[in-house]
């Protein structure tokens, strides 16, 4: 069974930040479905890797679109981030072989509780903000449904919305998730 599952209600409107939602949705999954099953301590700690680096990833993708659309509260969002990441971080530093079941577990329900929260209070906020932004940068852009895919945007090639800052910002788990799926 799942330890999340996407819901439409979790949408903070705007395609592209749903994506990374999702896609972090099931790397969770993936990663307590190999703890459940005893999977060995190497793969448990390198897909614990990518789940933060990905989210990191998020996160700085998130905040620079909040920046670039003058986000009043972007301060306190990206302290929120950072106390996430210090609290994984000090976790995953405490990880042993002896720890690992026991410490993932912890930081799974961490990361899940923290995240759902986060995404329904904090990301929620930023929505009417970053659409009347996209709104007012790019008519046709915005009437796609707020898909925000790259090619959608062909008058903005230096934007970021149309580079990611790091590659591995693309989803890992078999590319992007399906919408619906977790
Ligand atoms: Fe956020
Ligand atoms: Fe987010």
């Amino acid at each position: 069974m799942a330890l999340v599952q996407w819901h439409e209600d979790l949408s903070v409107g705007i395609e592209l930040l749903d994506q990374d939602h999702r896609c972090l949705f099931s790397m969770l999954n993936e990663l307590y479905d190999a703890v459940q099953y005893g999977t060995e301590a190497t793969v448990i700690t390198s897909l614990l890797d990518r789940l933060v680096l990905y989210t990191q990833d998020h996160f700085r993708h998130e905040e620079a679109l909040m920046a670039e659309c003058g986000y009043p509260d972007l301060i306190n969002h990206r302290s929120e981030h950072n106390h996430l990441t210090a609290k994984v971080s000090e976790l995953r530093q405490r990880l042993t072989d002896r720890s690992l079941e026991s410490l993932s577990l912890e930081l799974l329900v961490l990361f899940k509780t923290w995240l759902t929260s986060h995404i329904r209070i904090s990301d929620f906020q930023y929505r009417p903000y970053l659409t009347a932004w996209l709104q007012s940068r790019n008519d046709e852009a915005t009437s796609a449904s707020l898909g925000l895919m790259p090619e959608r945007l062909p008058n903005e090639p230096t934007s970021r919305l149309a580079t990611r800052a790091d590659s591995s910002l693309e989803c890992p788990i078999g590319g992007w998730v399906a919408k619906g799926g977790a």
